[in-house]
């Protein structure tokens, strides 16, 4: 059985650093998908797209809208285009985790039809691995993309601010009212999260409350450095907290 986490919060709380260190402390194999058009997950991951002849799926989309692909893949179908590109040149592969990158939004010409063509095919490529950990970009909009709309677990990294915890309120409603479903809502403490606001974070209602992800200059000087957070310590303050995390959220990591 195939389990698949969503990563959300507001802007800079945290999240790409939590689902990579995740990525770090579970075993593989596992997707990575970025959803965030800074693309930001690669580069902590340490991977480099161009280098690797990858292409994000917008990317890939803009070739088939130009009509730039093999002559052999311009009689197929929209949807087997797509879904033989996706294959083909989206894919970063490794023996730790392979990477999924969506790009900037899809704007041109009519993106409602490559928009469903993901919709169905994400979920396909998805159940190819034991694990798939969706990072998505701040706020919302993303979610009204609807290129993810099942997944286990939800963990909600937040800061310590009111905003946060009433952004945790709108993504139950938002799921709820344009038919995203999860299993859990899990609530995540950030690095910057005073010790005597924790207890806030148990008010919730249909949200659960883990712990926090502890402070590690480690990551801030991985993050100056453009270092991958993948080869952070097993024992540093940031892993180990994100291994607790998961362990109470019924995940098996490694440490
Ligand atoms: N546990 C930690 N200890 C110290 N610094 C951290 C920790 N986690 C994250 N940071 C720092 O916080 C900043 C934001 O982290 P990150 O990029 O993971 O946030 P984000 O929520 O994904 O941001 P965005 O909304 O831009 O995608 C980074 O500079 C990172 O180094
Ligand atoms: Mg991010």
């Amino acid at each position: 059985m195939s389990k698949t986490i969503i990563v959300t919060g507001r802007g800079g709380t945290g999240k790409t650093t939590f689902a990579v260190l995740a990525a770090r402390v579970l075993p593989s194999p596992k997707l990575m998908i970025d959803a965030d058009p800074d693309q930001c997950l690669g580069v902590m991951l340490g991977v480099d797209l161009a280098e690797n002849g990858v292409h994000t799926v917008s990317e890939a989309l803009y070739e088939i809208q130009e009509g730039r692909v093999d002559q052999e893949l311009k009689a197929m179908p929209l949807a087997q285009k797509v879904e033989y590109l996706l294959n083909l040149s989206c894919l970063y592969e490794s023996s730790e985790f392979d990477l999924l990158t969506l790009g900037v939004k899809w704007t041109r010409g009519c993106y409602c039809a490559p928009n469903d063509i993901l919709r169905g095919l994400i979920p396909r490529i998805v159940d190819n691995y034991e694990l798939a950990i969706f990072d998505s970009p701040a706020g919302l909009e993303h979610l009204n993309r609807r290129v993810l709309t099942e997944a286990d677990d939800v963990f909600a990294v937040v800061d310590p601010s009111a905003k946060a915890l009433r952004n945790v309120k709108v993504v139950q409603e938002m799921a709820g009212s344009i038919g995203i479903r999860f299993e859990n809502l899990y609530l995540v403490a950030n690095h910057r999260f005073p010790e005597q606001q924790l207890d806030r974070l148990n008010e919730i209602e249909g949200a659960v409350y883990l712990g926090q992800i502890a402070p590690d200059p480690a990551v801030e000087e991985a993050d100056w450095e453009g270092r991958s957070f993948l080869d952070l310590p097993p024992d540093s303050p940031a892993c180990l907290s994100v291994a607790g995390i998961l362990r109470r959220a019924g995940y098996q990591p490694a440490q």
